[in-house]
């Protein structure tokens, strides 16, 4: 597990999305899986500047997102579909048909969940996810205590996540109780990973996830099992990690990952 250290919120923002334009300058083809919630939004402004300045375009990317509130209309402002729709679909430039988000409001759930792991297959599994991090260690919508081995399925959202959350949705309107998500498993098919948080209120969850031991009871701590993750984190995020001096020389000495450049 690679950790990188950066002064803020934008410099966390500007290092994801250079790394993703690597690798899509690489495999124009490549599916990029994709989180929703706040800490991503930078990564995702950052990558729409850099198609307008023509550097890089996403024009054959596919991606596909983590997870999705069940029983929210599909127009409704807060669900990810209308999200991924506008700050990824239509900031990037993608074909909508290249860009697929869990369907919560499907008759039948399970076999949502179902079409949803063979559409990932069909496409040949994520070259490259992107994940945030809750802060109760959850990733995508697997809240603490799910499989470690999990597939994508119904999970019932905690209390702490739907009161976080709350502030996407309309003043008086109640936060889902469920969603659909790619589960544990899933998520650690994809070929790289690379998780973005900032702020304080995250730090607690990332000492636990990058330095604790693995747990069910904080989901991300399974990234030290996967063997290409890298941590992007502003200063508030890593400020409860106690092996920074160790990250911090890293970035110095070894710019690269496994012996490629990053
Ligand atoms: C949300 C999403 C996650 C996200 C996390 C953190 O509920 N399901 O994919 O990473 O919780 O959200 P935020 O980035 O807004 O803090």
């Amino acid at each position: 597990m690679e950790v990188v250290i950066l002064a803020g919120p934008a410099e966390v923002g500007a290092h994801t999305a250079a790394l993703i334009a690597r690798r899509s300058a690489a495999s124009p083809e490549m599916v990029l899986g994709i989180a929703t919630g706040s800490s991503p939004m930078g990564t995702y402004r950052e990558l729409a500047r850099l198609r307008a300045q023509g550097t890089v375009d996403f024009d054959h990317m596919r991606c596909f997102a983590l997870d999705e509130y069940v029983g929210l209309p599909r127009q409704h402002p807060a669900s990810y579909g209308v999200v991924v729709a506008r700050e990824v679909t239509t900031a990037l430039g993608l074909e909508p048909a290249n860009v697929s988000t869990p369907d919560g409001s499907a008759a039948d759930l399970h076999q949502a969940c179902r079409d949803y792991e063979a559409s990932l297959t069909a496409a040949g599994g994520v070259d490259l996810q992107i994940l945030g991090i809750g802060r109760n260690g959850h990733i995508g919508f697997n809240e603490p205590m799910s499989s470690l081995a999990s597939r994508t399925r119904i999970k019932r959202l905690s209390a702490q996540t739907r009161a976080d959350n709350a502030r996407f949705f309309p003043p008086g309107e109640s936060v889902p109780t469920h969603c659909i998500t790619q589960g544990l498993g899933t998520i650690m098919e994809a070929r790289e990973i690379v998780l973005v948080a900032q702020g304080e209120a995250k730090a607690k969850a990332l000492a636990a996830a990058i330095e604790g031991p693995v747990a069910s009871a904080c989901p991300a701590s399974l990234l030290q099992f996967h063997p290409h993750v890298t941590m992007v984190l502003d200063e508030a995020a890593a400020s409860q990690l106690t092996l920074t001096d160790h990250y911090r020389s890293d970035e110095e000495s070894t710019p690269c990952f496994a012996g490629r450049p990053l």
